[in-house]
């Protein structure tokens, strides 16, 4: 079996469409594959809750408990490990990798951001495209590197930034887009690697 294990920090709606597509497209039957563990460094992530309604592995690994980011890093991998994942999917989880995490997983660690990389890596995404006079935005699926939001391309969605638009309003419509891309990324992963 294929284990995904997916890493989320607060709502989890990314998190909740890949447990969907893999039920409605039966990955287990399909690609000897499935969501094994969802796992958050904020205990009250709304996420857990979903994915623990649907019998899978939950585990919090909160990043306060621990002295620094490489120290945060060791245990969320160990944590991690225990799953022996073919794929680890960052989905909303908003934490900085260290190289050494990066490293442990590199070619099975992917993100999505909530941009058309490489424009707006980093926080603010909507509003910046917004205050930068953009017509369009999106989201786009990497994988990940030891830089931030910089890894290659796996998957991107174009939305148009309407007049009245605000960074809401915007996220919200890319968020529908992330909900298609990023279930379909790791999908096309799981049939193929990266
Ligand atoms: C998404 O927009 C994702 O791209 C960004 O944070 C948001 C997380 O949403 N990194 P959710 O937790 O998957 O609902």
């Amino acid at each position: 079996m294929q284990n995904v294990v997916i890493l989320i920090s607060g709502t989890g709606s990314n998190m909740a469409a890949i447990v969907q597509a893999a039920e409605a497209g039966k990955w287990s039957e399909r690609l000897g594959a499935q969501v094994a563990a969802v796992i958050s460094n904020k205990p009250d992530a709304k996420g857990l809750l979903f994915a623990k309604e649907r019998g899978i592995a939950t585990a919090v690994v909160e990043h306060t408990a621990y002295p620094s980011r490489e120290a945060f890093d060791a245990a969320l991998a160990q944590k991690i490990d225990e799953y022996q994942p073919a794929l680890v999917v960052l989905a909303g989880f908003m934490r900085i990798l260290t190289p050494a995490f990066v490293a442990h997983y590199a070619g099975r660690l992917l993100n999505i951001h909530p941009s058309l990389l490489p424009a707006f890596p980093g926080l603010h995404t909507h509003q910046r495209a917004i205050d930068a006079g953009c017509r369009f935005a999106g989201a786009t699926v990497h994988q990940v590197t030891a830089d931030l939001d910089a890894g290659p391309i796996v998957e991107q969605a174009v939305v148009p930034i309407l007049p009245g638009d605000d960074a809401d309003t915007l996220a919200a419509r890319v968020l529908t887009q992330e909900h298609i891309i990023y279930p379909r990324a790791v999908e096309t992963f799981l049939q193929k690697g990266m």
